[in-house]
């Protein structure tokens, strides 16, 4: 764990089997010298008592909405306006419902209209719950008002069943509000889309074209974004990587679909970083049944896919657009060929091909360039060059 919180952190604890677990949570964020004040809906008192969290808090636990013994009887507001970041975990399929629709009918909902501070959220429910289109679209509706999501975790559940829905652990909870002090944000208040992994593009129903793409700088640049305070949307091709707590993750196979996704979601987002090894050139067409071995030679048709970052960086109302490059020779020409050709903000050239970094690696190095500059990132793990990244991309922002 890095950095402390020093902040005053409102826990709401929803109704949920995961509320023994935000137990620890409070232990960990006192340890991390956070002042901690927990709500609790009365749903939450069934599960755990709110004894425990007075004694870990050191402070009374709320859980009705007209509080006599606050002289206004308005507690929620005065709650609301004491909390530097209002934490919801475990958030039941329940409260999210209701944050998403505006109800306030019990102190957590009536928190949640009247918080003007950050708001993280941890979902915790059955995975058919979590997976009903309902649900996502509450959570899609929460992401688009500024509300990050951690979680959930995928495993066993309380109730015998497999599949997201459980509560992301304390520890990662606390890491992600450590990382995040908005006082320390380069990128707070910016959405950033980010490409990332390979394509994959189909010959016939069992075979495909793809390239190395491990996916793990583009979703090195996702955490590192989310830790810069950013709301990201990931887009991502076929990889093994788990979701980054707190992004929206799509999920696509192809370059048209990418794309698509891309083209669908840029609206309103202030970085588009390209990450992804988008195929260049894909089948012209995709056999519907298994194509049979038969002449010695045998020759594809391929064409050319759609250009998603000259796509993004020919938008009226673009954002700050940043390709990436990966080259086997000639880097620096190429890089500043793709940086003036596709009008880029900025561009990251990577070597691929090489014994360290590049594709498949744990590690990369990177040189930038921008209309007005160059850096050069040494040789490191994909998690510190896309910190580094991130920086120098809010840096070059500001400047602009
Ligand atoms: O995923 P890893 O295993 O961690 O590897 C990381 C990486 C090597 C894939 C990554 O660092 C990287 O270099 N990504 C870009 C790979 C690539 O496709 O480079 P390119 O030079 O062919 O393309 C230039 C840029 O155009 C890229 O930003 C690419 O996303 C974009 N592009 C390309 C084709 C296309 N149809 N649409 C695009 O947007």
């Amino acid at each position: 764990m890095g950095a402390t919180i020093n902040k005053h952190i409102l826990l709401a604890v929803s109704g949920g089997i995961a509320a023994y677990k935000s137990a620890e949570l409070v232990r960990l964020l006192r340890k991390q010298r956070a002042e901690v004040r927990v709500v609790m809906t009365h749903a939450a008192i069934q599960f755990v008592a709110p004894l425990t969290f007075q004694s870990l808090s050191g402070n009374p636990v709320h859980s009705e909405l007209l509080d006599s013994a606050q002289e206004n009887a308005m507690g929620h507001i005065n709650l609301a306006r004491w909390a530097d970041v209002l934490l919801v975990a475990p958030a039941t399929a329940n409260c999210i419902a209701k944050f998403s629709q505006g109800l306030a009918d019990d102190l957590l909902s009536t928190l949640y209209l009247a918080a003007t501070c950050p708001v993280y959220i941890a979902p915790a429910m059955n995975q058919a719950m979590w997976n009903k289109a309902v649900t996502q679209e509450n959570i899609t509706k929460l992401i688009s008002h500024g509300v990050k999501v951690i979680g959930p975790g995928k495993g066993d559940q309380a109730c015998g069943e497999n599949g997201l829905g459980r509560m992301a652990e304390p520890s990662e909870i606390c890491d992600i509000l450590c990382a995040t002090d908005p006082d320390r944000l380069s990128l707070a208040g910016n959405k950033v889309l980010i490409s990332a992994g390979p394509t994959r593009e189909p010959l016939d129903p069992v075979r495909y074209i793809t390239n190395r793409s491990s996916g793990k700088m583009g979703y090195a640049l996702a955490h590192a974004a989310l830790k810069a305070g950013a709301q990201v949307t990931l887009v991502s091709g076929p990889v093994s990587l788990s979701a980054p707590l707190g992004a929206k993750v799509i999920r696509v196979e192809t370059a048209a679909e990418m794309h698509a996704a891309v083209m669908e979601n840029i609206a309103g987002h202030a970085v588009y970083i390209g990450a992804a090894a988008v195929a260049d050139y894909s089948p012209l067409v995709m056999q519907h049944e298994k194509i049979k071995k038969s002449a010695d030679l045998t020759t594809l048709t391929l064409t050319k896919t759609k250009d998603i970052l000259a796509a993004v960086a020919s938008l009226d109302k673009r954002p700050y657009t940043v390709g990436f490059a990966a080259e086997t020779h000639e880097l620096e020409l190429y890089a500043k060929n793709k940086l003036s050709q596709k009008n880029l903000d900025m561009i990251a050239a990577n070597w691929v091909g090489h014994d360290e970094g590049g594709f498949d690696s744990e590690q990369n190095a990177l040189q930038v360039f921008w209309k007005t500059g160059q850096k050069t990132l040494e040789m490191a793990n994909k998690n510190q060059i896309a910190m580094q990244l991130i920086d120098l991309i809010a840096d070059c922002m500001s400047e602009k």
